[in-house]
């Protein structure tokens, strides 16, 4: 009998996820596993890493408890991480605030984990030699950058930066045949948009009749489309930028 036909296999493959303790990481790491990777998580919060784990496909998964802020976790997370074949950069925060109302506290918190974090935590792999030719990375961004929200621009910028920043990290890492590539979600269901609903008092579930799709997505939808990212499906694919928005972006 043939073998499965399947060019979205993980098999072999092993993937650093950051912000997987929740959401849309915790969903990618699940079903990265699932899909054969052996899946190295990390975040602040080591209960919920565990739940996660306990979620995925056996294998010789690895937890480090990092906040990716942090220059030495970020040391730590790099040390301890075997080589990788895929790293997804999913660890996130946002909160919405009127631009007048801006603080340099502010500007700092969105910018020290959305796009400072990530940043010196790739230079910092690459520099330890833990990326495989070949391999793929992933940035989970957001459409906010292309459709403006009230009260989102320091979000929104934080993952303009990020996007930017991608498309140079590609064409630098070109030669080993490394790709970059970026998700651009529009409202996915995760604990983000929760506090984002209490803390703002908006309905998102009356909101999201709105999208042609008729729902926000879910983080295995996300999860899914990262999968393909991560796979050999996906090997001519770099500097891309990749919409996720259940038809919110043609609106
Ligand atoms: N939900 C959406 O609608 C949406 C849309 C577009 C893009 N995104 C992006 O998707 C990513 C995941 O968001 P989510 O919606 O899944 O939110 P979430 O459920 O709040 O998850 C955020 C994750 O980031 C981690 N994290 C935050 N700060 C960290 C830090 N300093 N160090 C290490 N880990 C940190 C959290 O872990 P700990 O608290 O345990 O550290 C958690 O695992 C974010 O980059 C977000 O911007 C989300």
């Amino acid at each position: 009998m043939s073998e499965t036909f399947n060019p979205f296999s993980l098999e072999g493959k092993t993937i650093l996820v950051t912000g997987a303790s929740s959401g849309i990481g915790r969903s990618i790491a699940i079903v990265a596993s699932k899909m054969g990777a052996t899946v190295v998580i990390t975040a602040r919060n080591q209960e919920r890493l565990e739940q996660t784990l306990s979620q995925m496909s056996e294998g010789s998964h690895k937890i480090i408890s990092a906040d990716v802020t942090a220059t030495e976790d970020i040391d730590k997370i790099s040390t301890e991480t075997p080589a990788l074949d895929g790293i997804v950069h999913c660890a996130g925060v946002g909160r919405r605030l009127p631009l007048k109302m801006v603080q340099e506290k502010d500007v700092e918190f969105a910018m020290a984990t959305n796009f400072k974090a990530p940043v010196l935590l790739q230079r910092t792999l690459l520099k330890k030699k833990k990326v495989h030719p070949g391999a793929s990375i992933v940035f989970i961004a957001s459409r906010a950058p292309f459709a403006p929200t009230v009260g989102n621009g320091l979000y929104a910028a934080s993952k303009g930066a990020i996007i930017a920043y991608a498309k140079v990290l590609g064409l630098e890492l070109s030669n080993q045949l490394i790709r970059v590539n970026c998700i651009c979600p529009a409202m996915v269901w995760t604990d983000l948009v929760q506090r984002d609903a209490e803390v703002n008092g908006v309905d998102y579930h009356e909101l999201e009749k709105s999208y042609p799709l008729k729902r926000y997505g879910q983080p295995s939808d996300v999860a899914n489309l990262t999968v393909y990212l991560l796979s050999d499906a996906s090997c001519w694919m770099t500097g891309s930028c990749i919409d996720i928005t259940g038809g919110a972006s043609s609106l």
